[in-house]
């Protein structure tokens, strides 16, 4: 039997797609009105004292240890060690969906929810798996894909992982993709499909052509019916090296497609902000015809996720990341693109080193533009016993993906040694027998 609580949300998103995706967790979870409701009422209206929540307070600011408190002079007590709203701090969430807006016109008039702070994007690609994703369904990605989600839908959820064939030599094989979504529509009437580009591993992100490609399909199977649920992790968004590619997040065109659509869009500091072990990362959704009720349902069953799993995420880092924001002004600006630029420089390093070796035999490049990887296809040679050999025999660290497919992260190589590094790689491969 559903808490009360789970059956009003519930009740809210009826006759919705959110609705219709919703797993059986997702079903049961509600946010309760109990400590962490009441404190928040209680942190609005008690003006002589506040004895909801557990923290200790000395003339109405947190304790704080001196030692602690020392190593961030900018910050007071209750920056650091009070406790952060389970959705995350409002105006770091507010900050954030000016963000998606100014980097994606394309939303137009769609509406989408406020984003929901998680302790990095990791989370968000599990706590949508657990309100959307249920025992014997299936969730589908590129073939290959970042090796957490499967560990999310197989082991966590026990779904099924369905790596779908995304890419050929050239870029996207929107066809292959076609087919194995209408084929998932018509044997059960849903589509899950998570999309991550810039793409890890093969650092693909599409073309303004292809892009268009992906939500006319997507598109379509929605028409037929099917209600489809389509995960967009920007992980590495604004990491494109070409310029045909499209600039904007696919969030942005899939959000108010069609009704029967529900975008998921996880994005975050990680990679954007290169503040990798942070943890900060957001999820926000977008679906034609939702209202302001039906995103508040959908907030409060993620924020339900979040407080029976981790509670809420770091005060300090949400409250540092806002004031970066807020007061990072043209600095902050000038110092992301030199970033960047450093990335594009190493990935056009690779691409001409790459390029100068394109027939060759055993080590085919899978097609890259951004992001952070590139992805060998290995012929008649094993990802592993490659990787193997290039750690032991030369030094150099790569990561076997699978079998055929060795990944290697340019973004981390300093300059001067992506020339050797390549050079190995390819004489590795050759000397492997
Ligand atoms: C595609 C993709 N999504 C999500 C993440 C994880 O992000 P976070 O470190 O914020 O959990 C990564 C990290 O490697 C990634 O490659």
């Amino acid at each position: 039997m559903e808490h009360e609580l789970a059956q009003e949300l519930n009740g809210i998103l009826r006759g919705t797609t959110p609705e219709a995706l919703l797993s059986a967790m997702g079903k049961r979870l509600y946010f309760p009105k109990g400590i962490i409701a009441q404190g928040a009422e209680a942190k609005q209206f008690s003006t002589l004292a506040n004895g909801t929540l557990g923290i200790a307070v000395k003339q109405k600011m947190p304790l704080i240890l001196s030692a602690l408190g020392e190593q961030l002079p900018g910050m007071k007590a209750g920056e650091i060690v009070s406790y952060a709203p389970t959705a995350g701090i409002p105006g770091l969430r507010e900050i954030w969906a000016a963000e998606i807006r100014r980097k994606n016109p394309a939303l137009g008039n769609s509406s989408f929810s406020l984003p929901v702070v998680t302790t990095g994007l990791t989370a968000g690609v599990s706590l949508l798996a657990d309100l959307f994703l249920d025992e014997g369904q299936t969730l589908m990605a590129a073939d290959p894909s970042w090796d957490n989600y499967v560990l999310v839908a197989e082991a966590r959820r026990n779904a099924r992982f369905q790596p779908v064939t995304m890419f050929n030599e050239g870029g996207l094989d929107l066809p292959a993709l076609e087919a194995a979504l209408s084929a998932e529509a018509e044997k059960t009437g849903f589509v899950r499909l998570l999309l991550n580009f810039p793409h890890n591993p093969t650092g693909y992100s599409p073309t303004v052509g292809e892009a268009r490609g992906i939500c006319a399909l997507i598109r379509n199977i929605a028409e037929k019916g099917a209600k489809v649920l389509v995960i967009c992790d920007d992980a590495y968004f604004g990491l494109r090296f070409e310029e045909d590619l499209e600039p904007q997040s696919l969030f942005a065109y899939l959000a108010g497609l069609h009704e029967n659509i529900l975008a998921a869009k996880i994005d975050g500091s990680t990679k954007e902000d290169f503040a990798w072990g942070l943890r900060c990362g957001f999820v926000t959704f977008g679906g034609k015809n939702l209202s302001d009720a039906h995103y508040d349902a959908l907030i409060k069953k993620t924020m339900a996720v979040i407080r029976s799993t981790i509670s809420c995420s770091s005060t300090v880092v949400q409250n540092l990341l806002q004031k970066m924001y807020s007061s990072g002004g043209d600095t902050l600006q000038s110092e992301k693109k030199a970033y960047r630029d450093l990335i594009e420089r190493r990935y056009k390093k690779v691409r001409a080193l790459v390029d100068a070796k394109k027939n060759h035999p055993l080590l085919r490049p899978m097609p890259f533009n951004s992001g952070y990887f590139m992805s060998f296809r290995c012929a008649n040679r094993n990802a592993e016993s490659l990787r193997q050999k290039l750690l032991r025999d030369y030094g150099v660290g790569t990561i076997a993906i699978d079998e055929r497919t060795l990944r290697v992260a340019f973004s981390g190589l300093d300059d001067e040694c992506i020339d050797e590094v390549y050079a190995l790689i390819y004489r590795a491969a050759e000397e492997l027998g």
